[in-house]
């Protein structure tokens, strides 16, 4: 069985982690498979702009690793694990495509590790996200003690980190850990939102964004300026222009 549901609509793909029995758990080839289809989508051919990420069922958008898996596994075979998780995650946030996850149900450990590698997070009001490793004798392993703290910063992720506990909807908004709180419907509309746009211009405005926070100010200016530039000879912006003076919506083309 295919360790993913994938759904088209036009430029929008809905994955869904088949994978309701385990509480859509980390597997080794689940987490092979997602690093397949982020490969697909982050091609040369661009024809996929955003991908909302899901799991099946309501109980569990993902439960972390496969904790049935990870006992049989070995040392080396756990590094080894983590290595194809760390590669996946970090492919998600290098890619040109959004990728929003919509949080349906719990998401722990390395599911919360899954949601912050997304561009954007939704949440249904009855999910709980938590990164839980101190609970079992270990530190988050797929980026969570650095990309949590960018998130909502360092007071709050060393209370989410060091606690292990698990937060709802509506604390989980407040710090900013997710984005909005809605459904499935309110994910996919914003992923139509955000595909209605200049494609180059969205992907290079990603970038921008997660590479110049790394940066000083006069450099991630700087970041902005070259990326900027290699908006100016694309046909979309030319295209953005017309569309305003035909008062029409703009056709883009992802050239
Ligand atoms: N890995 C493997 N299997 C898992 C799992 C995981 N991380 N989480 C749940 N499962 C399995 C359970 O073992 C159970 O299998 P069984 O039917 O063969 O006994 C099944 O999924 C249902 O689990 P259950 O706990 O009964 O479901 P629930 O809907 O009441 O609760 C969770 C769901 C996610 C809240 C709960 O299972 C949980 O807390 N899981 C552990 C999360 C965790 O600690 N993750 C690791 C962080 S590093």
């Amino acid at each position: 069985m295919a360790e993913f549901n994938i759904e088209v609509f036009g430029a929008v793909e809905r994955w869904t982690i088949n994978g309701e029995a385990r509480r859509n758990a980390l597997s080794r080839a689940m987490v092979g498979e997602l690093q397949q289809h982020v490969a697909r989508v982050s091609g040369a051919e661009r024809a996929v702009r955003a991908v909302v990420l899901t799991g099946a069922g309501t109980k569990a958008f993902c439960a972390g690793a496969d904790l049935k898996e990870r006992a049989t596994m070995s040392e080396d075979e756990v590094r080894a694990f983590l290595e194809l998780l760390r590669a996946t995650l970090r492919a998600i946030e290098l890619s040109d495509c959004a990728f929003l996850a919509f949080i349906n149900g719990a998401a722990f450990g390395g599911g919360t590790e899954l949601a912050l590698a997304c561009d954007l997070r939704i949440m249904d009001e009855a999910a709980e996200m938590g990164l839980t490793e101190v609970k079992l004798g270990i530190i988050p392993g797929g980026g969570g003690t650095q990309r949590l703290p960018r998130l909502v910063g360092k007071g709050a992720a060393k209370d989410l980190i060091f606690t292990g506990r698990r937060v709802g909807a509506e604390e989980a908004k407040a710090l900013g850990l997710v984005n909005r709180v809605g459904d499935i419907d309110d994910a996919m509309h914003l992923a139509r939102n955000i595909v209605e746009n200049a494609p180059l211009a969205v992907g290079l405005a990603k970038h921008a964004i997660d590479d110049g926070l790394e940066l000083e100010l006069d450099a991630g200016l700087a970041l902005e300026q070259r990326l900027y530039q290699r908006t100016l000879g694309t046909e979309d912006r030319l295209e953005g222009l017309k569309a305003f003076a035909e008062k029409r919506p703009p056709v883009f083309k992802g050239k």
